[in-house]
């Protein structure tokens, strides 16, 4: 087996996927017990994962250098990489060369590098570089910026790289990881999803109470509840919310889809108008993103309260919602996802979510398993919190019903050119920022629209999507005459990292 020690990456989950993927058992520890986990459970290596700390500022999370004294073979990244180099005495600086997404890599003959072409295309997030090798170790891949994409000492097998071989948008990097597992002297074993444990696990834990179930209208909340429907029958009761903040076919996949494929009507519970009543004046994102959550749990209380034997309150989190809502000791807090960070603190209902571990691809083929309806299982995923964190500043009516149009053209656009499959996500943004215009000889000052589309396997990485000049052409024309307010439609092209894929 190998161990992750946990250094609070955005990350650290994914890794230990991808070495199980790669049929290897794998465990995530805190660098506190490292020591004491490695003297337990013998691993045949250790993974050094990133994290949002500098090494060399005050209580940076750092391991004990006994660690290295266990002889077994290391594979730092990213910050793994840094604290690797600390504790050795090699020296890091907080350089002013930054690399956020997209490098490209070359690299000299090494095993961790074996049958990898020369150069290659990495996915990087860092702002600090090894600028000084400790003693045995050399640089053995560099990017235009950096001379330590990679440095290693051979002989004492301890590998590091500064970009992240666990993202899927960097070329290669299951085979790096496959080529660490070679240096173990790990043997792969097939580990496949194993979905009668899953449902076994949700009748154990709710055994004869109710699970009140929110349902979006997405895959996730979808998949989630086809599992505990599966698990309980009719002791699930679905609730949606008509927030008013979701696209209009969630409706449909609720009330015709849902209904027909599980065989239990959802409650639906209208609540347009308290949505837009409690999220007057809120500018904050982090405070919109509370907000909504509370509302939504409120509500399912409310539901709860109604019936006997309600425990637990069902939800379709997955792991990329988790961990952006600061899930590990070390890790930061990116955003609070309105399911996770954004509950309130003093809930009465037990969380049951059976997807908590898996990320989106994964949740696709749990869903196909199950035997659901292609048009859920591929529908394009879509935020809790909806429409509000795609408004940069106030949520009104108005506002709402201005990106609901530009939204539309957006999605019949990218469906018309027939990009439909090719990208993840397609949406319009509020900016919230101003330009001048001169529509028909005259002034005009309005909002400027933003289109974000991506490309993602898991939405722990994202590229921008290549969608060609005409379809862009297309729905800029299309917004700045259609939509009321708009003096000017610009394509976000930055990748995540750094961005993340919600502007809020
Ligand atoms: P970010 O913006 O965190 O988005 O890069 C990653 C994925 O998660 C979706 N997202 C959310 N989903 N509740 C959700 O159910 C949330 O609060 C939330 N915030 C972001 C986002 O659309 C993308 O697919």
């Amino acid at each position: 087996m190998i161990v992750v020690i946990d250094f609070g990456s955005q990350t650290a989950h994914l890794i230990s996927r991808r070495i199980k993927e790669l049929g290897v058992n794998c465990e995530i520890v805190i660098p506190e017990i490292a020591i004491e986990k490695v003297q337990q459970l013998h691993p045949k290596g250790l993974i050094f994962s990133g994290g949002p700390a500098f090494v060399n500022e005050k209580n940076s999370p750092l391991v004990d250098k006994k660690i290295f004294d266990f002889k077994i073979p290391i594979l730092g990244i990213c910050y793994g990489q840094q604290v690797v180099a600390h504790l050795l005495g090699g020296k890091v600086t907080g350089g002013k060369i930054k690399e956020y997404g997209p490098a490209f890599v070359s690299h000299k003959p090494s095993l961790l590098f074996n049958h990898i072409p020369e150069k290659f295309r990495v996915w990087m997030s860092h702002g600090d570089s090894v600028v000084k090798l400790p003693s045995g170790f050399s640089y053995i891949a560099f990017t235009e910026d950096i001379k330590g994409g990679a440095i290693a000492n051979v002989e004492k097998n301890i590998y590091c790289v500064q970009f992240h071989p666990e993202l899927t948008h960097t070329e290669y990097g299951q085979e790096i990881l496959k080529n660490f597992l070679n240096i173990c002297d790990e043997k792969p074993k097939k580990e496949e999803i194993d979905i009668d444990s899953i449902i076994k696990n949700i009748k154990e834990t709710v055994g004869d109470k109710k699970v009140i179930m929110a349902l979006s209208g997405g895959t996730d909340s979808f998949v989630a509840a086809a599992l505990i429907a599966r698990a309980i029958g009719d002791q699930l009761i679905p609730v949606h919310v008509e927030s008013g903040l979701m696209r209009d076919d969630a409706m449909e996949n609720v009330k015709v889809i849902f209904a027909e494929t599980i065989k239990i009507k959802p409650k639906i519970i209208k609540a347009q108008k308290l949505f837009m009543k409690k999220l007057k004046n809120i500018i904050d994102p982090e405070i919109k993103r509370k907000t909504i959550g509370k509302l939504y749990v409120d509500l399912f209380e409310k539901v709860a309260d109604s019936q006997k034997q309600i425990f637990f309150l069902g939800q379709g989190t997955t792991y990329a919602d988790f961990i952006h809502s600061k899930a590990t000791k070390h890790a930061a807090l990116i955003k609070s996802h309105h399911n996770v960070g954004g509950l309130p603190k003093n809930m009465k209902l037990k969380l049951i979510e059976p997807i908590r571990y898996f990320y989106t691809d994964q949740v696709r083929y749990i869903g196909q398993k199950l035997n659901l309806p292609d048009k859920i299982i591929n529908q394009q995923p879509f935020p809790g919190p909806g429409f509000a964190v795609r408004i940069m500043g106030e949520v009104n009516e108005a506002r709402l019903e201005k990106l609901k149009s530009a939204d539309k053209i957006v999605m019949e656009e990218i469906e018309k050119a027939g990009l439909k499959e090719a990208i993840f996500q397609y949406f319009a943004i509020l900016t919230g920022a101003n330009s001048t215009a001169v529509k028909g000889d005259e002034r005009f000052y309005g909002e400027v629209i933003a289109v974000r589309a991506y490309t993602t396997v898991d939405r722990m990485s994202a590229d921008w999507a290549k969608v060609p000049y005409e379809v862009l052409q297309k729905i800029s024309t299309r917004i700045v005459n259609e939509v009321l307010g708009v003096s000017r439609v610009v394509y976000d092209i930055t990748t995540k990292p750094p961005a993340t894929m919600e502007w809020e």
